[in-house]
C-alpha cells in the first residue's frame, strides 16, 4: 500500500514499562476478552469477521471545529452528492449482514454529525431491530424530537462532543457563534430528560477535546456535566499526527489538572481520560510498543460512499481503502485476499501517535505475537475479562 503524504515522522525509542489506567473507566483492552472467540478464530485461520463496525452516516456537519479528524471529508452544506450520505437501502443491507456474519457493534460517530443523516431516526431503530448495539456521537446541535426519542430508546451510549464551559470557549473550539452553546446545553438536558422519562439505561455522555486554548474550560464542563445529570465527561487529547504539535500539551500540567476534575466524581458520575495519549504527549514517550497493527481484523470503518477502511483513521487516505460496498457485498470485501494481509501492509509511520485503540492493538500484538493460543495466553498471566458494570463489552 503506497503512501506518499510526506510526514515529518518522529524518531522511535527504547521502550519502557506499561503505567496502569485506572481512569480510563469503561475504555479499557480487556474488554477485548469478551471476543476470545474472534481471537481464536483469528489465530486458527488468519481471518475473523470484526467484532465493532465504525459507520459514517454521512459527511455533513455546519460546525467548524478547527482541529476536526474528519476535516477532510467533511460537507458544510449537502450538496446532496452521492457520497454527502450512506444510501439507505444498502446501509440497511450493510447492517443485516453484518448481524448475520457476527458483527457485534455499530458506532455511529463521523465523517460530519450523524444526526444530520435524513434517515437518522429510522436506521437507529433499524440497527436496534437487528439486535446489534449501537453506541453514536453528536455535537448536539440539532435533535429533533424523533431523532432524541429514538436515540433514547436504542443506544447503549451517546456521547455529545460538548468542549466547551460557556460561549467564549465554544466560539474556539467548535468556530460557532457562542449562542450555540447553549442550544446545546439545553439538548444535553432534553437528553436526560427523556431517558429519565422513558427509564432507559443508556449512558450520556459529554466529550471534552483538551488543547492549549481549552484545556482549563473542562473543570467547569465537567461541573456542568454534573449537574446536567449526564452519568459521565470524557476528557481526551487530540490526536498527535505526526509532525504536527499544535495542539500538544504540558504533560504534568495537565495531569494535575485531570486530576482536579477527577474530584468531581460522584458515584452517578464520572469522570475518563487515556492517560496514555496525555503520557505520549513527551516524546520519550512515543514509542510504538507493537510493529503491526492486528485491531483492523477485529473492527472496520464505513464511509458514506462505501468505501471499508481498516480503522476511522485511515478514512482521509484513499489509497487505505480495502473496497467498496457499492460494488460488492461486505462479506466479500472483507475475505478478499488482499484485505487479509493488510497487517502487514500498514504502514504505521503514518498512523496518529498514540491512536484511539493505542492500548487495543498493543494487547492483540502481545497475544498474538506470543504464538499461544489465547486461552492459553489468558490463563499464563491471569487474565479475564473486566467485571464493571456498564462495560459496553461490543465496543472496542
Ligand atoms: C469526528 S466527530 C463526529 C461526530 C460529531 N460531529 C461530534 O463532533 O461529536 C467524533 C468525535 O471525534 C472527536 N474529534 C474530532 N477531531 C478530533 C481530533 N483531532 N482528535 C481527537 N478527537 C477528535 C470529536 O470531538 C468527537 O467527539
Ligand atoms: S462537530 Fe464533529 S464533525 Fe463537526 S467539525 Fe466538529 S468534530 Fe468535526
Ligand atoms: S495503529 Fe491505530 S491508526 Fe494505525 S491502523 Fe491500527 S487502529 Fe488504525
Amino acid at each position: 500500500m503506497g503512501n506518499t503524504i510526506k510526514l515529518n515522522v518522529m524518531q522511535e525509542k527504547p521502550v519502557e514499562e506499561d503505567s496502569t489506567d485506572e481512569n480510563s473507566w469503561i475504555f479499557t483492552e480487556d474488554k477485548l476478552l469478551f471476543h476470545k472467540d474472534k481471537i481464536k478464530e483469528f489465530q486458527e485461520t488468519g481471518v475473523t469477521f470484526p467484532v465493532a463496525f465504525d459507520i459514517d452516516l454521512t459527511n455533513l456537519c455546519g460546525h467548524r471545529c478547527p482541529h476536526c479528524c474528519g476535516s477532510r471529508n467533511i460537507s458544510r452544506e449537502d450538496k446532496g452528492t452521492n457520497s454527502t450520505h450512506q444510501d439507505f437501502e444498502r446501509l440497511k443491507r450493510l447492517l443485516s449482514e453484518i448481524k448475520e456474519l457476527g458483527g457485534r457493534s455499530v458506532t455511529y460517530a463521523g465523517g460530519g454529525d450523524p444526526s444530520l443523516y435524513p434517515h437518522f431516526a429510522e436506521i437507529l431503530r433499524y440497527t436496534k431491530s437487528l439486535g446489534l448495539d449501537m453506541g453514536m456521537y453528536t455535537n448536539g446541535h440539532i435533535l429533533k424530537e424523533e431523532c432524541l426519542d429514538a436515540m433514547i430508546d436504542c443506544c447503549t451510549w451517546i456521547r455529545v462532543s460538548l468542549d466547551a464551559d460557556s460561549p467564549e470557549i465554544y466560539e474556539i473550539a467548535h468556530g460557532m457563534p457562542g449562542k450555540v452553546f447553549f442550544t446545546v446545553v439545553n439538548n444535553i438536558g432534553r437528553l436526560i430528560e427523556r431517558k429519565k422519562v422513558k427509564q432507559k439505561n443508556v449512558t450520556i455522555s459529554t466529550c471534552f477535546l483538551i488543547g492549549p486554548k481549552t484545556l482549563k474550560a473542562a473543570y467547569g464542563a465537567a461541573k456542568l456535566s454534573r449537574e446536567l445529570g449526564v452519568d459521565h465527561i470524557r476528557i481526551r487529547p487530540y490526536f498527535q499526527m505526526p509532525g504536527d504539535d499544535r495542539t500538544r500539551l504540558q504533560i504534568d500540567e495537565t495531569f494535575k489538572f485531570l486530576e482536579k476534575c477527577k474530584e468531581l466524581e460522584t458515584e452517578g458520575f464520572k469522570v475518563s481520560y487515556p492517560m496514555h495519549r496525555v503520557e505520549w504527549m513527551d516524546d520519550k514517550n512515543r514509542v510504538r510498543k507493537y510493529k503491526k497493527c492486528y485491531a483492523v481484523h477485529f473492527l472496520t470503518s464505513i464511509t458514506p460512499d462505501g468505501n471499508v477502511y481498516p480503522c476511522c483513521n485511515m478514512k482521509d487516505r484513499p489509497v487505505t481503502s480495502l473496497g467498496n460496498i457499492k460494488e460488492k457485498s461486505f462479506k466479500d470485501v472483507w475475505y478478499n485476499e488482499n484485505r487479509k494481509s493488510i497487517s502487514g501492509k500498514i504502514d504505521l509511520r503514518f498512523c496518529p501517535n498514540p491512536c484511539n485503540y493505542e492500548k487495543q492493538v498493543k494487547f492483540l500484538w502481545d497475544i498474538i505475537e506470543s504464538g499461544k493460543p489465547v486461552d492459553e495466553y489468558c490463563k499464563e498471566k491471569g487474565l479475564t475479562p473486566p467485571e464493571q458494570k456498564g462495560i459496553h463489552k461490543n465496543f472496542l
